[in-house]
């Protein structure tokens, strides 16, 4: 049975055209964080965004002119997300574009701590009865991808969150066994913190030196160790922040810096991480 949810301007043709349903391991301060968040849409969703310009954000929402495709297939679409915590929803509006007037429709449910349902509920303007059913289903299909990059994205970043110490334990030595020399870039554990070890390739200009930069971004915990290393950089998959991991400094533009890391230290054949 269908419930029954308006969409916000009755006064267009707008037409429930079907839902999709999700039970998610997170929890409402993840989700809440996630729908705010339009930074990630051209770098988690890479397949299914390909740029965003932010127009405004706050904690109400925000609006963004987004484009997808390429060339001249490319779609430019203006988006409008607000936020609604007394209501635990949030709808996302179309606000001109191919698209322009769609209302997409997410309610929240907390199951338990970190466990949530949602209802995302598709309004398309002007949809002939026996289209809805198949168009609704190319919304589900589509957000069925979005969430499954979503949920990986929070349940890895509420792991991060859970693991953050306040300080590390620097009288810790961490040596690099043959093993782990052999295999560069390498993710180790030191100090309850992960890094990566590597080595600067041989067309830098730091010719073949090591380098150790945090596993995970300063931006909001995204895994930098599932990236490779370009030219001495390296950029977070989740909102596509690059880091310079020789100095630390982020080079596209944001205020946040990679944190302190250990140092590589050879002598008498021992290769070693070393807080200095
Ligand atoms: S977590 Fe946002 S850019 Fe890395
Ligand atoms: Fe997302």
């Amino acid at each position: 049975m269908k419930h029954e949810f308006a969409p916000a301007s009755s006064d267009s043709h707008l037409n429930h055209v079907g839902s999709y349903r999700r039970r998610l391991p997170v929890s409402l301060d993840r989700m809440y964080e996630n729908a705010l968040d339009w930074q990630h849409l051209p770098h988690l969703h890479s397949s299914s965004f390909e740029s965003i310009n932010c127009e405004s954000a706050g904690g109400w929402g925000w609006r963004a002119t987004v484009t997808s495709g390429k060339g001249e297939a490319l779609i430019v679409s203006e988006l409008e997300l607000c936020l609604d915590r007394d209501a635990r929803r949030w709808i996302t509006r179309n606000l001109s574009g191919p698209n322009a007037g769609v209302e997409i429709w997410t309610h929240v449910f907390v199951v338990a701590d970190r466990v949530l349902d949602i209802v995302v509920d598709f309004f398309v303007p002007n949809v002939p009865v026996e289209a809805r059913e198949k168009v609704g289903r190319a919304y589900a299909r589509a957000y069925e991808v979005l969430y499954d990059e979503d949920v990986d994205m929070m349940t890895e970043r509420q792991k991060q969150l859970d693991l953050r110490l306040d300080g590390v334990d620097e009288s810790e030595v961490l040596g690099l066994s043959s093993q782990t020399l052999a295999s560069l870039p390498a993710k180790v554990a030191m100090s309850g913190r992960s890094f990566v070890v590597d080595k600067l390739g041989t067309a830098e200009s730091d010719d073949g030196a090591w380098v150790v930069y945090p596993a995970q971004c300063p931006h909001q915990l995204g895994p930098l160790d599932e990236m490779s290393m370009d030219r001495g950089t390296v950029r977070c998959p989740w909102h596509g922040y690059v880091f310079d991991v020789r100095t630390g400094e982020c080079v596209s533009g944001s205020h946040c810096r990679l944190g302190r890391v250990p140092r590589v230290l050879e002598s008498e054949g021992r290769v070693e991480l070393r807080w200095l």
